[in-house]
């Protein structure tokens, strides 16, 4: 069974898109899912990308259809310059016929297909497209993770208003890397008026399911 991709995106860069997608892998997989992994473009590669290389590995754990893609088949397009695509590409096209062959390939072997953008939502690619614009290409439902530091519901606020202008299917988390106990006073009070919050990746990953079709 074919379910409609996840975008996986944050509020910004470093935020924790890889390590929630990882999280992902593994709960999607304990359900029986078959995971594919994409991102279709890293900066700052130097060696090797990444977040390619941790997502392959990652998916290879339970996918055993996996065992020959390479991080290239993760990863398709890749520059050197920790930046956007827009200015990290050095006026280059980007290939997005790799990109598309690359998903191609990813979900013949897989059930769903894991995206990773590359930063935020605003991040631009080219002259033309901004990371969002994966979303819709893919058909995707997105995942927008967010921090927990101060400031953060002005980032998750401004990042939902993306997606609802969107009209996009969208759920989000917040990655608690650190500051829990500050949330609880700085940030929960004005969380509750808004939202119901749980953090468990399988409601998540439940809820992200269910949004197929
Ligand atoms: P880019 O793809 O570079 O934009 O970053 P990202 O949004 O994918 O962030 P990533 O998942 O790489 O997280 C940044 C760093 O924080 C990495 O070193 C992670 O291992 C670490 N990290 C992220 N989330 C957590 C967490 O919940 N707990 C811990 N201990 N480390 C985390
Ligand atoms: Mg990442």
């Amino acid at each position: 069974m074919k379910y409609r991709p996840i975008f996986i995106t944050a509020t910004n860069t470093g935020i924790g898109k890889t390590y929630a997608t990882c999280r992902l892998i593994e709960t999607l997989s304990h359900k029986g899912l078959h995971v594919g992994v994409l991102k279709p473009i890293e900066t700052g590669v130097k060696e090797f990308p990444i977040d390619g290389k941790l997502l392959l590995e990652t998916a290879q754990k339970y996918n055993k259809k996996l065992k020959n893609f390479t991080c290239r088949d993760v990863a398709p397009v890749q520059f050197l310059l920790p930046a956007s695509p827009y200015v990290s590409r050095e006026g280059k096209k980007i290939d997005f016929k790799a990109i598309n062959l690359a998903y191609e390939k990813m979900l013949h072997v897989s059930d769903i297909v894991l995206i990773e953008g590359a930063g935020g939502l605003m991040v631009p690619v080219d002259e033309k497209i901004y990371m969002y614009d994966f979303i819709k290409k893919f058909n995707a439902i997105t995942l927008l993770v967010t921090h927990a530091n101060l400031g953060c519901i002005n980032d998750t606020l401004l990042n939902r208003k993306i997606l609802d202008s969107l009209k996009v299917e969208y759920q989000w988390c917040i990655n608690f890397k650190e500051n829990k106990n500050s949330f609880q006073t700085t940030t929960l009070p004005y969380y509750k008026k808004i939202i119901s919050l749980q953090d468990d990746i399988k409601i998540l990953s439940d809820n992200l399911l269910k949004l197929k079709k």
